[in-house]
């Protein structure tokens, strides 16, 4: 409910649901931000009402005389430079040259019952539950000039959004306007997801302190340096307990928020558009709207965090066709046969795939123009007829005829300077101001911010899709963006628009963004795209940072996720097929390495694995995702949904001779009666080699024929094992069956 409350010269609006609540006060015409979390009673403004004197010392007041009209002291929803509040400011303006004081003052509210979106900019889609309220502020000096700021309380997160008006006859510069302000009180650590490619969002962690946290993104999009998603823990706060917020923005360029802590304790957060080189131009009659903030609370620790993230994602972020709708097992062909493949080894590929279970065949990087490596071809979208001599459509209709959809990779955003569309469009590329464009990957960004570029996208994009019935798109972006600033605010505007264009009119295409894996992993794109391509590294381990780091901020659907070949080729880590499917099935899982190869236990091993995935797919893709107690350097992810409850233990490192195991499940009915079942790993006999001489009767050679026939047809189940107990116990811990771990295994 929302409610509102005057008492003599201030205002108080309490809006809340059964899970979050946020109580603001207005005073001096400036909005505070008295709480924001635990669902609290509609009257408690009351006792939260700051009424703290100050304007000692060095202080400065808002109003003369007026000793509680410190801004600097007070825990304030927006805030501007110029008003004795010396903390960052979320806004700043140029007029007529000039840095004017952006002094505004509060004139009303409203609670409308809808939405009105920006039609390029992506939003969070509201319910009728969605409670909405909108404060306008005028400035103080340039008449006309007015600011909204729009709180919108989803069901588990709170929305913010502030919208610049120009009604005045002069332009005007904003070279910041950040999406939210707010001051938190709490002694908190932040931690952020940074990395770079394939290494990504792995989570750090400082504490909130006096000198500034900056967690900002350069590269022209959401980055893979540091993800827009953040979160702030209270001291002590932990995977069960404790509060912790967490931060995210609809927005998929540059972005900045700051954490910083006050003199008097209360905590800053800014979230917004980074205002690196900002200065955009708002003209008479004009208006500029942010992107969307997001915040969630919980005081169930890191998991319940996670818990109220996912479900705000999953139902008003993701598009609606694919909320809940479980994602195709797909197979890609990109780590198989990267250029190099003909349409006959496509359809063996996805025979094969289809006998393991694959729904889905994605053809990915390489079947356009002169598209063999990756120096030539991108921009062009003419069918390279030597590797597909009956088109796109001719192997669309074959796979559909083998039982699979079809689905294509595009990277419509880049050009090589050895392209078709280059050399009759070389002014269409994206060039930093006064230089020429520099390349990465061998590759140039078109310039987005054009409309004839974004028209010659959508025209080719658009007439594929219909022509081939595609039903899944991969679209990929493979470098970092050679412009800042204006321009390129600007370019996602226009991707957006592209986006739009393509993917409004055609909800049966599942859409999944990539950005040479998570460069643009953010939830603007997630407003299109239902899921992600996760990391150019499927190394099972390092998948164990990198989607722990999504998890926090992502739910398991929006994550892609795949099998790929061992050892791996980024790595060189040999993992058990059992491992790497593990880590996949937390995410949109598919299968992604050459079929052609594969030993018959493997195949066999996989055919299991993926008929065993599909029957608990809703619980990985959708079940409440947790993290459970594990020992030191284990992980151990758990999701549950309704009676099914699925955990897995993974190691970075097997120990020799380790101790006992236990595994402690999370969140069930202490006096219930659970069966459990631990899916044995199999073991193959290829690594035995050297051990297996020591016990047969005659030599082995470990690497001879022998060893490698054995290898191709027999495994050994190890750890496998079932049992009956209540809630109570599997919460405390029970020990898991004995693996093979430096002695013969159980099952040898
Ligand atoms: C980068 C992507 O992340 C890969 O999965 C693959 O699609 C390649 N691009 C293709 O060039």
């Amino acid at each position: 409910m929302i409610k509102h409350v005057e008492k003599e010269s201030e205002q108080f609006f309490y809006i809340g649901n059964e899970r979050l609540s946020c109580i603001l006060k207005i005073a001096f015409g400036k909005a505070q931000l008295l709480h924001l979390g635990a669902p609290l009673g509609e009257d408690d403004f009351a006792a939260l009402g700051c009424e703290t004197l100050f304007g000692w010392g060095t202080d400065v007041l808002y109003k003369e005389g007026d000793s509680r009209s410190c801004l600097d002291a007070l825990p304030l929803a927006w805030s501007e430079r110029g008003s004795g509040d010396y903390r960052e400011s979320p806004i700043e303006l140029l007029y007529e040259g000039e840095d004017i004081c952006p002094d505004f003052v509060y004139s009303s509210f409203a609670v409308p019952e809808h939405e009105e979106p920006d039609a390029v900019l992506p939003h969070a889609r509201g319910e009728q539950e969605t409670l909405r309220l909108v404060f306008t502020s005028k400035n103080r000096l340039l008449e006309g000039l007015t600011l909204e700021l729009r709180f919108s309380l989803f069901e588990t997160a709170l929305v913010r959004q502030a919208v610049l008006m120009n009604g005045s006859d002069k332009p005007l510069r904003v070279t910041k306007l950040m999406s939210a302000c707010a001051d938190l009180h709490g002694r908190f650590t932040v931690s952020t997801f940074d990395g770079g490619w394939i290494r990504e969002t792995h989570r750090h962690t400082v504490p909130a302190a006096q000198a500034r946290v900056v967690n900002e993104s350069a590269n022209g999009f959401s980055s893979n340096r540091h993800n827009p998603g953040f979160l702030l823990s209270e001291t002590g706060a932990t995977d069960d307990a404790g509060t912790v917020y967490g931060f995210n923005l609809l927005w998929s360029g540059n972005h900045r928020s700051t954490v910083q802590r006050s003199a008097q304790g209360f905590t800053r957060v800014l979230q917004g558009i980074s205002p690196e080189g900002l200065c955009l131009e708002l003209l008479p009659g004009g208006r500029l709207e942010t992107p969307e903030a997001v915040a969630a609370w919980s005081d169930r620790g890191l998991n319940g965090l996670m818990e109220n993230m996912h479900r705000f994602v999953n139902r008003a972020v993701i598009p609606p066709a694919w909320q809940s709708r479980e994602r195709p097992v797909l197979y890609n062909s990109w780590e198989g046969c990267m250029f190099k493949f003909s349409e006959g080894k496509l359809l063996s590929l996805a025979k094969k795939a289809k006998k393991l279970g694959c729904e889905l065949f994605v053809l990915d990087d390489g079947w356009f123009g002169a598209r063999d490596s990756d120096t030539a071809g991108l921009g062009d979208y003419s069918v390279n007829r030597r590797k597909l001599p009956n088109g796109l459509d001719g192997l669309s209709k074959k796979l559909r005829a083998l039982g699979m959809q079809f689905g294509l990779w595009f990277e419509p955003e880049a050009v090589n300077p050895d392209s078709e569309c280059y050399r009759r469009h070389p002014d269409w590329v994206l060039t930093p101001p006064g230089t020429d464009a520099f390349q990465g990957r061998n590759e140039l960004l078109l310039d987005l911010t054009k409309s004839e570029v974004r028209d010659y996208i959508v025209e080719n994009v658009s007439a594929i899709l219909d022509r081939a019935d595609v039903r899944y798109v991969k679209w990929d972006m493979n470098r970092h963006s050679p412009v800042s600033g204006n321009k390129a605010y600007a370019y996602i505007l226009g991707l957006y628009e592209v986006l739009h264009r393509i993917f409004d009119a055609r909800p049966q295409i599942l859409l999944e963004a990539c950005a040479s894996g998570g460069n643009r992993f953010d939830l603007g794109m997630l407003c299109f795209a239902p899921q992600i391509w996760g990391s150019d590294d499927t190394d099972p381990i390092e998948r164990l940072d990198i989607q722990d780091g999504l998890f926090c901020l992502y739910p398991q659907s929006a994550v892609g996720a795949h099998i790929s070949a061992a050892p791996h080729s980024m790595t060189l880590r040999a993992t058990p097929l059992s491992t790497r499917a593990n880590a996949a099935f937390f995410g949109a899982f598919g299968v992604e390495f050459d079929l052609d190869g594969m030993k018959p236990v493997e195949a066999a091993e996989l055919k299991e694995t993926i008929d065993w995935y599909k029957q608990h797919r809703k619980t990985f893709q959708f079940g409440r995702f947790s993290r459970n107690r594990a020992e030191e350097g284990a992980v151990c992810w758990q999701v549950s949904s309704g009676e099914e409850t699925l955990c897995a233990l993974f190691h970075r490192l097997v120990p020799a001779g380790p101790e006992i195991e236990w595994l402690s499940v999370n969140g069930l009915e202490p006096d219930r009666l659970y069966r459990v079942e631990a899916r044995p790993q199999l073991l193959r006999v290829a690594p035995f080699g050297n051990l297996l001489k020591h016990i047969t009767p005659i030599e082995l050679d470990a690497e001879g024929m022998v060893v490698r026939l054995a290898d191709r047809h027999y495994t050994m189940r190890d750890g496998g094992f079932s049992a009956e107990c209540s809630g109570a116990a599997l919460r405390s811990g029970i020990p898991l069956a004995k693996r093979f771990s430096g002695t013969i295994s159980n099952g040898f």
